[in-house]
């Protein structure tokens, strides 16, 4: 989507899974069971907004702190680089020499992905929590429900055709060289539909992944991946949305894809976690 046409997203449908932390806390009675209905409540719908955080992260370490307590209720921390316990994440733009630069170290627009596509299995939650939304009005984020997405493609023969071509290719996915292991792993295989991940897909890395290889069959996987990829950015159930302060969505990354827009306010901070 063309510096994120938004006119192709749906204004939101978010309203009615946005929650009261404080409601939920007093519904529920304890901050794990919050967790555990959370994690219900992702599985079923795709996603879920938390609202009235402001009073669990007056400052960035209680805010760190709330995060990794109520997103350990939902499931397992995984640590941003294996081996690791750097679980929660600062969003903001970095200066980088990284040859395969990663989302959350620029302001660009990200367009619609999934997280951790280039791992093995990638994290089945992932959640971001609003420290400090840019002032400049940009950084909204974008969703896009890949079930509903799979299910419309199902009814056309150019759907169908696309869907056969992403459950069956093996794809070359880069690794972002910030996550790149000990022994320097540039991209792994894998299809972009499957049963578990739903989906996983980020656009640049899969280009940058055939870039890397030496393969006969590279043009017809561009072409091929040019429609898949025009395919999810003029979908009809793309939505966007303006993350506030205090705010925090929780996210099945195995089914949902979700972006973000430029921004230019250089203190936009964003906290990330993900989970099992
Ligand atoms: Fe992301």
């Amino acid at each position: 989507m063309t510096k994120f046409n938004l006119e192709f997203c749906n204004m939101l449908s978010a309203e009615k899974h946005k929650f009261e932390y404080k409601y939920l806390l007093k519904r529920f009675g304890s901050i794990g069971t919050v967790g555990r209905w959370i994690r219900k409540y992702v599985d079923r719908h795709g996603f879920i907004i938390l609202q009235g955080l402001e009073s669990e992260s007056y400052d960035l370490s209680s805010a760190k702190l709330f995060l990794t307590k109520l997103s350990s209720h939902i499931g397992t921390l995984v640590p941003h680089n294996l081996g690791q316990s750097d679980f929660v994440w600062e969003i903001k733009p970095k200066s980088s020499i990284s040859q395969i630069v990663t989302f959350s170290e620029h302001n660009k627009a990200a367009p619609l992905h999934t997280d951790s596509q280039y791992r093995k299995l990638p994290e089945k939650y992932m959640a971001l929590l609003v420290f400090r939304q840019a002032e400049c009005a940009g950084g909204e984020t974008l969703l896009l429900d890949f079930n509903l997405v799979f299910n419309e493609l199902k009814k056309s023969y150019l759907g169908r055709q696309t869907i056969e071509f992403a459950c069956k290719t093996k794809f070359p996915i880069a690794v972002p060289t910030i996550f790149q292991t000990q022994n320097k792993t540039a991209y792994i295989y894998s299809s972009l539909i499957s049963d578990i991940p739903m989906i996983r897909y980020r656009y640049d890395t899969l280009k940058t992944g055939l870039e890397l290889i030496k393969h006969s069959h590279v043009k017809d996987f561009e072409e091929k991946l040019q429609v898949f990829n025009d395919l999810i950015h003029t979908s009809r159930y793309c939505s966007s949305l303006l993350l506030n302060n205090g705010e925090a969505i929780f996210v099945d990354n195995h089914r949902m894809l979700h972006g973000r827009s430029p921004f230019l306010d250089s203190n936009r901070l964003l906290l990330r976690i993900r989970m099992n």
